[in-house]
């Protein structure tokens, strides 16, 4: 039985690149393993939040977890914020980690953008902290969606340079767990860049609160090509629109690209597109149902999250316990 963590930041609904490529993962695992799946508030704070907002997206966050198969009763699920352990682990892996190392996090050049001396501290060691909240649990299988990658590779060479530091085994191997067909959901509008929560555009994703009107309206207007279906996904190389409608509609259906080509080979993407929203509606209509019922008892979705809290606090005191013994804060033995 692994120790299973994951994590997502409450800085908007989860679109659907979040649901396919890392919470729909997240589900059945709760069955097989020792699961901790975490709201990253303080992650989200690396980029401005506003205070009542970050509030509300918690607990929408929260409900929409659990309308998507999370189950209190057989996972902790809680928000990062509320157990302490996280920040302080943190810090002493500010100070394990290598400034070089942060250098090479793409995903601070893509966040950070041009002006990058703008950016907050917190954003460039934003990798630290999500090795903490790994470590903290000794969690051993982290399932994300592709772009996290890089982040686990670096949590990793935190948890071998602190064992090789303060010359202990303590910390164990993380190894990410990336599911295969929609661990890259793409951006609707463009091809090219990844579907995210924080892009500008509304109409680049699709968020699992959107009612059936509007996941219609996005689909429809989604960038596609003038060239009808090709009967191999080889041919979709260099038609990237395509191929990530192509690669939604098989993931959503549960089947491989190559069966979704072969049933639609030849077709325009007008019929392609109703087949789509018809799969998109019947698959998360249900979920946005329940999601808006559980938004509807906010003391009861608090409660939950507090007894999560307490439950991974349990978890991670000892840890913390041992790692301030190691690094000399507490006498050891
Ligand atoms: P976040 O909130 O950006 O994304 C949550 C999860 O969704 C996946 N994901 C995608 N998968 C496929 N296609 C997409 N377009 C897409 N967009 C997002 C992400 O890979 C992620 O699995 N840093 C993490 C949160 C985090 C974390 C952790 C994860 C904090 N601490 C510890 C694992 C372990 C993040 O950015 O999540």
């Amino acid at each position: 039985m692994h120790r299973v963590f994951s994590g997502i930041q409450p800085s908007g609904v989860p679109t659907l690149g979040n649901y396919l490529g890392a919470i729909r993962n997240w589900v059945p695992m709760q069955d097989r393993h020792d699961c901790l799946f975490c709201i990253v508030d303080l992650h989200a704070i690396t980029v401005w939040q506003e205070p009542a907002q970050l509030l509300a997206q918690t607990r929408e966050m929260a409900a929409t977890l659990l309308a998507c198969g999370l189950d209190p009763k057989r996972c902790v699920l809680f928000v990062q914020s509320h157990v302490t352990a996280h920040a302080e682990l943190a810090w002493i892996f500010n100070c394990v980690a290598r400034l070089g190392w942060l250098n090479r996090m793409t995903q601070f050049k893509d966040k950070a953008g041009k002006d990058r001396e703008a950016a907050s501290a917190g954003l460039y060691v934003y990798p630290n902290l999500m090795a903490a909240d790994i470590l903290a649990y000794k969690a051993t299988s982290v399932p994300v969606g592709d772009d996290q990658r890089q982040h686990l590779e670096l949590a990793n060479d935190i948890a071998q340079k602190f064992n090789h530091d303060y010359g202990t085994e303590f910390f164990p191997r993380i190894e990410p767990f990336i599911q295969g067909v929609a661990a890259r959901v793409m951006s609707l509008r463009d091809g090219t860049k990844k579907m995210s929560k924080s892009d500008p555009s509304d109409q680049s994703r699709i968020n699992l609160n959107d009612d059936t009107d509007t996941i219609a309206l996005k689909i429809r207007r989604a960038r596609t090509d003038a060239e009808p279906l090709p009967g191999h996904l080889a041919q979709l190389e260099s038609r990237p629109e395509a191929r990530n409608l192509v690669g939604i509609l098989a993931a959503v259906t549960g089947t491989l690209p190559e069966n979704v080509l072969r049933e639609h080979e030849g077709q325009g993407f007008g019929a392609f597109k109703e087949v789509l929203t018809e799969a998109l509606v019947a698959h998360l209509s249900p979920i946005r149902a329940e999601m808006l019922r559980l938004l509807q008892d906010a003391p009861a979705l608090d409660a939950a999250l507090r007894q999560g809290s307490e439950r991974a606090e349990a978890i991670a005191r000892p840890v913390l316990a041992e790692v301030k013994r190691l690094v000399g804060f507490l006498p050891r033995g």
